[in-house]
């Protein structure tokens, strides 16, 4: 069967690919050692409002990374978008068919499987940076939202950006209290994001491993390259 190379994953994808890798592994290390901070001997508040800034300077890159990777994937080329082509039940039954008849069906962009993950993987990264940029309002009153809750949160005829993280000074304890439950619920769905992105990345790397060793050599090295070995016609060419 004659193989061909595709031009599968353009540069500015890749580009995004990797500083996302850098930036979630960063955060979630980050993010690790905040949740576990007393039991690693790190206290006093200094400490906790140092590491979440730093947490929250790495968000900001990880956002800028996302928000830009979401437009391009919105307005560019065909070949840039976020997912080359719909995934249709067709599709999956007939890729689940062909599996089970013992093929390996080729594809140039994802199985019609790897789609519905990225497609998942991009709805967690919304909605980890979503809640998280709130978190930073809130916690460290960081934009963009921490000037409207000081401002929310400001006692009467006092100035809000007076209010500094972690002192109650300036602070009018009622609407802090009103806060709460809203603060809360983002912490939760934050981490809880985290923790679905994580067993996530753990089966995009182990389906990525086994398709290289198993299936379609290269398929990693195309993340670097932007280029794919094809043998014969690919299902989606
Ligand atoms: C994939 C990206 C991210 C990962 C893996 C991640 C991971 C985590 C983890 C594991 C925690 C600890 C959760 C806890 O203590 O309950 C955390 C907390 C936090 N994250 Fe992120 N984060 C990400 C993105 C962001 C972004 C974009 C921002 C804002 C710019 C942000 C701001 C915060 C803040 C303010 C907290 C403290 C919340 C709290 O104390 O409960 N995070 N993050």
């Amino acid at each position: 069967m004659s193989s061909k190379v595709h031009k599968v994953w353009d540069l500015p994808r890749r580009i995004f690919h990797w500083l996302n890798v850098i930036f979630v592994f960063a955060l979630i290390a980050l993010g690790l050692l905040m949740m576990n901070k007393a039991s690693l001997g790190i206290t006093g508040t200094d400490a906790k409002i140092g590491l979440k800034k730093l947490h929250v300077f790495i968000g900001y890159g990880f956002t800028l990374n996302l928000i830009i990777r979401l437009l391009w994937g919105w307005c560019a080329p065909r070949h840039s978008a976020l997912i080359r082509k719909r995934v249709t039940l067709t599709e999956i039954s007939h890729y689940q068919a062909q599996k089970a008849e013992g093929n390996q069906p080729q594809y140039i962009g994802h199985t019609p499987l790897g789609r519905i993950s990225v497609v998942i993987m991009f709805v967690l990264l919304s909605t980890i940076m979503i809640t998280g940029l709130v978190r930073a309002g809130t916690d460290i009153y960081y934009p963009p939202f921490g000037s409207t809750v000081q401002t929310f949160i400001a006692e009467r005829g006092e100035m809000p950006s007076k209010i500094r993280p972690y002192d109650a000074t300036f602070v009018d304890s009622a609407a802090m209290e009103q806060l709460k439950p809203f603060k809360s619920l983002m912490g939760n769905v934050h981490r809880y994001s985290v923790y679905l992105l994580m067993l996530l990345i753990v089966m995009h790397i182990l389906a990525a491993i086994k398709t290289e060793v198993k299936q379609h050599p290269g398929i990693i090295s195309a993340m670097f390259s932007g280029n794919k070995l094809i043998e014969g016609k690919a299902e989606d060419e």
